[in-house]
């Protein structure tokens, strides 16, 4: 496994902000890039990005929530580079991730004049980083793009690793590509202004890391999750920096996830199933629906004989600790049934010729990519929360 390497810390020019950005590097040969993380980096990020821009030439997309807040910061800082730059501002949310604002977007950028040498800027969370980012795979049969993210979960996954794309009335991210970004900057300080359950939707993706293959940082978390929620500049930094470290090494062993990468989807086909059942709903969001999707894991991993409980209930409470479900008590409706569930995990695209695949973990730390498990398993998981929650 390539190791990535935190290099010596960029020191940040702002006097009220001592603490130095954290490095780190993707290692993926001819498309390595580096990550840098921790409060101020968008004012830093023109200086950030020069050596990697193929022209000064750049496209900012960001969102109605974002722009308001983060984008003056953003241009200011180009400005001062002398990075020449223009803004699409899209609608916020999930929707946004579709053909139709991919076609807005593309016919704007085509419109206004890009050529095969301008950076689109994907400054937002997962929404705006997975549409710029397959904007830019596909427009001149390929641009460079880079990722600003904005929120927890997309500073800690989703700006990192290439995968983009747009969802379909079929299942999310159905069209897609991988597309690697020339340079990550993800200012913590945006966290400023992120919605509280937003960033416990982020939190969930961080605690992920922990549980696949990490349990020193499982612990560190039971001590830090308060401060770091709480806007602690140090703590949420060497979160986010944890987080990449673990992200990238398994990125840089698997790219297009043929084997270890699927560790990263824990809890994942448990939370999709959920996710399907509720309607992609507001009432239950993907953050919220991994963190119950672990804790199924968890069990089932359990019922599977791989470990005890003791693992599920280490989850359980420190998720109850932050304010992160941990069962469905507020989910359920009349025709959740067990098989409804399977039924989703089905269509999911993870599954492989309709045979069911979890990543499944013994301990905290100890997880692993589990083919043929018997759904009468999962049934019983599923039957578990399900009477739990009647
Ligand atoms: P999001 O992009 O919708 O952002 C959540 C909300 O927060 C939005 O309303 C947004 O406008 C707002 N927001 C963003 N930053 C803000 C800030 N700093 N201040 C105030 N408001 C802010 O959602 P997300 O959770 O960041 O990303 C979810 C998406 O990421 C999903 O589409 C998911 O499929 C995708 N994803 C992709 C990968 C990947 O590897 N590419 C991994 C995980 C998730
Ligand atoms: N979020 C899962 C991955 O990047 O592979």
């Amino acid at each position: 496994m390539t190791e990535p390497a935190v290099s010596d810390p960029i020191q940040n020019d702002e006097p009220e902000n001592p603490l130095p950005l954290a490095t780190l590097n993707v290692a993926l040969g001819d498309r390595s890039y580096d990550i840098f993380i921790g409060d101020g980096a968008i004012r830093q990020a023109g200086h950030l990005m020069q050596g990697v821009l193929a022209s000064p030439n750049t496209v900012i997309v960001t969102d109605e929530n974002v722009a308001p807040h983060w984008l003056a910061p953003l241009e200011a800082s180009l400005n001062a580079a002398g990075i020449t730059h223009r803004a699409v501002i899209l609608p916020p949310g999930e929707h946004t991730k579709s053909l139709k604002y991919l076609d807005e977007l593309t016919d704007s950028l085509l419109r206004d004049g890009i050529d095969r040498k301008t950076t689109l800027i994907a400054l937002g969370g997962g929404v705006i980083g997975d549409l710029t980012g397959f904007a830019a795979a596909v427009l001149l049969r390929g641009i460079d793009f880079v990722q600003v993210p904005t929120t927890l979960l997309a500073q800690v996954d989703s700006s990192v690793g290439g995968k983009t794309g747009i969802d379909t009335r079929y299942g999310k991210n159905l069209i897609g590509a991988f597309h690697q970004p020339k340079v990550v900057i993800a200012d913590t300080q945006t966290l400023d202004t992120l919605p509280r359950r937003e960033l416990l939707c982020g939190y969930a993706e961080v605690v992920k890391y922990g549980v696949i293959n990490d349990p020193a940082f499982f612990e560190w978390l039971q001590s830090n999750a308060a401060v770091l929620l709480d806007g602690d500049a140090a703590a949420r930094r060497e979160a986010v920096l944890r987080s990449c470290t673990s992200k990238a090494e398994i990125v840089a062993a698997d790219e297009r996830e043929s084997g270890v990468r699927a560790l990263l989807n824990l809890g994942h086909t448990f939370a999709h199933a959920l996710e399907a059942q509720v309607g992609f709903e507001d009432k239950l969001k993907h953050g919220e629906a991994v963190a119950i999707g672990m804790v199924m894991a968890l069990d089932l991993s359990a019922r599977l004989k791989m470990g005890d409980t003791s693992a599920r209930d280490r989850l359980i409470a420190h998720l109850q600790d932050v304010g992160l479900p941990t069962d469905i008590k507020t989910l359920l409706g009349d025709n959740w049934t067990a098989n409804a569930l399977l039924d989703h995990m089905g269509r999911d695209k993870k599954t492989e010729g309709g045979k069911l695949t979890f990543i499944l973990a013994g301990d905290i730390g100890q997880s692993e990519v589990v083919r043929n498990v018997d759904p009468a398993v999962v049934t019983q998981t599923l039957d578990a929360f399900i009477a739990a929650a009647r």
